[in-house]
């Protein structure tokens, strides 16, 4: 048969397949969440996250020596402090869980990126993500409180410092703070569109972040909503955000394009721990190959647009490019 156009040209050998790759990834774009607990010597399992570890602040270098090991070359960090209390004190303390663990990583691997997640939840007793008047997170009292914070992990030598609370307003607060402290320097990387999902429920076993009572649909986002999360990300961009993102991503995707196509700023996806428990559980019942659904997955956030991508298998997705499996 004369078929004038036959796609399968381009898919006749692995050559010219990974010449036609549409998408190409890097280690470059990879972030890999680090859990840093105050309380910990050494490094332990974490039960609801296979193959993820809490790290003391002893070895916290480990787990940075380890990434770099695999090409990845920029973490997020998150804190399980000793000490909680109602307005989440120990989060800006100077000899704080993440403040020590930013410094003890910047003395030994200076050009490391260290990126902080700003939030409450992990050090408030009640587990929302602010301040609490009656049974509400008061957005605006919270914010002065993500500032400090903020401007703390600045202090310390964070190189991005990304809030996730979903206060209105934060960017401005933080960027107004970082720099009347001289921290000009210190980019943000706003949790723009984050959405109330149930993809963190392994997250918050891993952080002991769950609130206390009700949940946090009065700051995170309907994820019945799209256009929502395009005005999110706007505001945030108005403030002064450096870096957008869009959490969780796997079923967030139109959201990952959407935001990618209408917005001039980097955009980052946030595969979270639910994303990456049910394909550890599905590859532990035998019934997905693992390390190609961890590719697959990958893939389809960057080709839905998102410039870079923060996920526990940071590691193992930087050994796959490296192979040639992806990118
Ligand atoms: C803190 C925060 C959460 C996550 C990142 N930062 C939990 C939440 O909002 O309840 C979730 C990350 C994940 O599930 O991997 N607010």
């Amino acid at each position: 048969m004369n078929l004038t156009n036959r796609p399968r040209r381009l898919r006749r050998t692995e050559a010219i397949r990974r010449m036609n790759r549409e998408t190409r990834l890097s280690p470059e774009a990879l972030i890999y969440p680090i859990f840093v607990d105050e309380t910990l010597s050494g490094m332990r399992p974490i039960d609801s996250l296979p193959g993820q570890n809490h790290y003391g602040l002893d070895s916290v270098c480990a787990a940075v020596e380890e990434c770099l090991a695999h090409g990845v070359r920029h973490c997020i960090l998150f804190g399980l402090p000793t000490h909680k209390d109602e307005c989440g004190s120990s989060a800006w303390a100077g000899d704080g869980v993440i403040q020590r663990a930013v410094r003890a990583i910047k003395a030994r691997f200076p050009d490391f990126t260290v990126i902080t997640d700003v939030c409450m939840c992990e050090y408030t007793s009640h587990g929302h993500c602010g301040i609490l008047h009656g049974c509400e997170v008061d957005n605006d009292s919270t914010l002065a409180h993500l500032a400090k914070i903020a401007a703390s992990h600045a202090a310390a030598g964070a190189d991005i410092v990304a809030p996730s609370d979903m206060m209105d307003g934060h960017v401005a607060a933080l960027r107004e703070e970082l720099d009347r402290n001289g921290f000009q320097q210190t980019a943000i990387m706003a949790y723009s569109a984050k959405y109330a999902s149930a993809f963190y429920g392994p997250f918050r076993d891993a952080a002991g972040s769950a609130p206390s009572f009700g949940d946090r649909k009065g700051y995170q986002m309907d994820p019945h909503n799209r256009k929502e999360a395009h005005r999110e990300c706007a505001l945030d961009a108005q403030e002064g955000a450096d870096i957008l993102m869009v959490k969780p991503a796997l079923s967030y995707l139109d959201v990952v394009r959407e935001c990618a196509d209408a917005f001039d700023l980097p955009l980052c996806a946030y595969s979270v721990s639910g994303e990456y428990a049910m394909i550890k559980a599905a590859a532990a019942a035998g019934l997905v190959d693992e390390e190609r659904i961890m590719c697959e997955t990958a893939l389809s956030i960057f080709r839905a647009g998102a410039n870079m991508l923060i996920s526990y298998y940071a590691k193992e997705i930087a050994d796959a490019i490296r192979r040639g499996d992806i990118g």
